[in-house]
């Protein structure tokens, strides 16, 4: 199919490569000419493990290309339109300008039984009003919603193998649902169930399974609290009722919290769509389940005084990993990056690195020093916090480590760490809910 992606960030980019790599004709547009030109050149502009293949071989085929200009989305049978819409400044909703924008550009280059396709993250109500203005504006196309559930680190097998496909259709209309089988045959061919629905509930399928992973790290966060209180271990605890498979173990680690570009966005926009929509109470949950994922950010800041004696200031701290989590360079609310920045406010001097996100942490925090050593920057340090759990962080050999640093102290943000093994070499153990 001939197939446009409006908007190449970390959702389009992959999205417009995955399609390319199944077999489609596709073109990605964003305003942005450095990222389509990198894009062009089939160089990614940020860090997604295997998106370089996949991009290089859909270029390679010339079933991809990349262009600012939307005119060339014209001719389309499909138009994604997967465009940011971040949270509002001074406020909790989202920033719906570049939708909208995006929807008012392509208006006039839909052709005819073109199908517009939703797939930014949206406040329930949005496509209904968006597929008015397709009536109005361009009565021979219809609107879909078809949200996407990609993990960052997993962004290309989650879009090549999705675990469920969601299709958010106006009334009636089942052609919009048999253009998107043909878009997704091969993973329906594959098995992957599919939802037909309206708009509301396919908008709403997005969000609600952001707020009930939200829920749940934070759910688990607040028993790290108590286990502090009590003397319990929340690994433990969390092993124990995970078991149970109503309850399961995955988003069950506790740790510095939730954050990246969705998750923590997704809950306050959708408190304040409740709000709007006169059903604040029945959301008013998230506003905790934000407050105890903040408050873990605190918790670790708090520890690394403790362990330091009652002041970081003039303290060496090495604050290993940035990125909001592993197998990505999103530094997007990441409370990594926010661990280190406090510590900082305090007086520490901060050594921040990561083996990704560096740069894009540098670009919004360049009061930080920082490095892309992970030696570089244990050497001489007072205390090591541990606050995003790459897979060579979670490897550190104690006894090595503990030759590198000045004193053998660690904050284990993610409780990723044998306590017990670091203990044996010498060194002080902190982490959360973890006796
Ligand atoms: C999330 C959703 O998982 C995805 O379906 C949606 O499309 C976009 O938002 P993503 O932001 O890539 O994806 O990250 P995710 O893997 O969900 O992790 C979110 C945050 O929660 C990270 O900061 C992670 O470190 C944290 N987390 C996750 C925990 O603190 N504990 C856990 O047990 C799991």
């Amino acid at each position: 199919m001939r197939i446009s992606v409006i908007g190449c960030g970390y959702l389009g980019a992959v999205h417009a490569s995955a399609m390319a790599e199944l077999g489609h004709e596709v073109v990605g547009i964003d305003v942005d000419d450095r990222r389509i030109a990198q894009l062009a050149a089939a160089r990614p502009p940020f860090f997604e493990p295997g998106l370089p293949e996949i991009l290089r071989s859909a270029t390679a085929t010339g079933r991809l290309r990349f262009s600012t200009d939307i005119a060339d989305a014209a001719g389309a049978e499909v138009h994604f339109v997967a465009v940011g819409t971040p949270q509002a400044a001074g406020s909790h909703a989202a920033d719906l300008s570049h939708v909208d924008a995006a929807f008012e550009s392509l208006l006039p280059h839909l052709a005819d039984g073109a199908l517009v396709v939703g797939k930014s993250t949206v406040p329930v109500g949005t496509a209904a009003r968006l597929a008015e203005r397709i009536a109005e504006a361009a009565p021979h196309a219809s609107l879909a919603w078809n949200p996407e559930f990609l993990r960052e680190g997993y962004a290309v097998k989650d879009t090549l193998q999705p675990d469920r496909l969601v299709y958010g259709v106006g009334e009636g209309d089942e052609h919009a649902a048999s253009v998107l089988d043909h878009v997704y045959r091969a993973a329906i061919e594959a098995g992957t169930p599919r939802i037909v629905t309206d708009y509301a509930t396919a908008e709403l399928v997005k969000v609600a399974a952001n707020a009930f992973l939200a829920t749940k790290i934070s759910f688990i966060n607040a028993m790290s609290e108590i286990a502090d209180a009590t003397g319990a271990d929340v690994t433990a605890l969390a092993d124990a009722i995970g078991h149970d498979a109503r309850i399961g173990r995955r988003f069950l680690n506790a740790g510095v919290g939730f954050g990246g570009g969705c998750l923590p966005k997704d809950i306050r926009a959708f408190t304040a769509r409740a709000e709007e929509l006169g059903r604040g109470e029945s959301l008013a949950f998230l506003r905790e389940v934000d407050a105890i994922n903040l408050r873990q950010r605190q918790r670790v800041v708090d520890l690394a005084v403790d362990a330091l004696g009652g002041s970081v200031h003039r303290k060496r701290v090495a604050v290993l990993g940035v990125s909001f989590k592993p197998e990505s360079d999103d530094v997007r609310d990441s409370p990594a990056l926010d661990v280190a920045v406090q510590l900082r406010g305090l007086g520490a001097e901060v050594v921040a690195t990561d083996p990704q996100g560096v740069e894009n942490a540098r670009a919004r925090h360049p009061q930080l020093e920082y490095t892309s050593s992970t030696r570089e920057a244990l050497r001489g340090a007072d205390l090591v916090v541990l606050v995003t759990e790459w897979r060579e962080y979670r490897a550190l050999d104690p006894v090595e480590t503990g030759r590198l640093v000045a004193e053998r102290r660690i904050i284990d943000g993610r409780n990723v760490l044998d306590a017990a093994e670091w203990r044996a070499a010498g060194w002080q153990v902190h982490g959360l809910g973890r006796r």
